[in-house]
């Protein structure tokens, strides 16, 4: 068993598919461990992003993701980091696969619904960047 991170964006909360974007991911075998909802403070959202601060579309993100509530959550399955990726589909919703989260969901490539880690590394510090030990070990 696996643990993967991942964020239901603020497009998805906002535009309702938070509910069925959660049983997207139990219907392909993801035991919710931890969830929580939050507005991301700019801090929170640079730091999360701090990989991409080179990137020309650093401040548009950090500005998308503090725009409204996200739900952070913490995903328990067999191979979790590549099935969450395979399920959530291409990062722009234009080369997404069909059924994937975000060719359903996505509006654009920066406001694409979900966030998955990118490695089982990455993963255990997007995890431990919102949950605590206890938290994650609570189920
Ligand atoms: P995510 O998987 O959360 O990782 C980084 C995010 O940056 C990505 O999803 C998109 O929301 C955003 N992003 C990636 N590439 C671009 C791009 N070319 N233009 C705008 N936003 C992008």
């Amino acid at each position: 068993m696996q643990t993967t991170f991942s964020i239901i964006k603020p497009d998805a909360v906002k535009l309702g598919n938070a509910g069925k974007i959660l049983a997207i991911l139990e219907g392909a075998g993801f035991r919710i461990k931890a969830l929580r909802m939050l507005k991301l403070s700019q801090s929170q959202a640079e730091g999360f992003y701090a990989v991409h601060r080179e990137r020309p579309f650093f401040g548009s993100l950090v500005k998308f993701m503090t725009e409204g509530s996200v739900i952070v959550m913490a995903l328990e399955r067999e191979d979790a980091v590549l099935k969450l990726r395979e399920v959530m589909g291409a990062t722009n919703p234009a080369n997404a696969a069909d059924g994937t989260i975000r060719k359903l969901f996505a509006e654009s490539i920066e406001r694409n619904s979900i966030h998955g880690s990118d490695a089982p590394e990455t993963a255990a510090e997007e995890l431990k960047y919102f949950f605590t030990t206890q938290e994650l070990n609570q189920i």
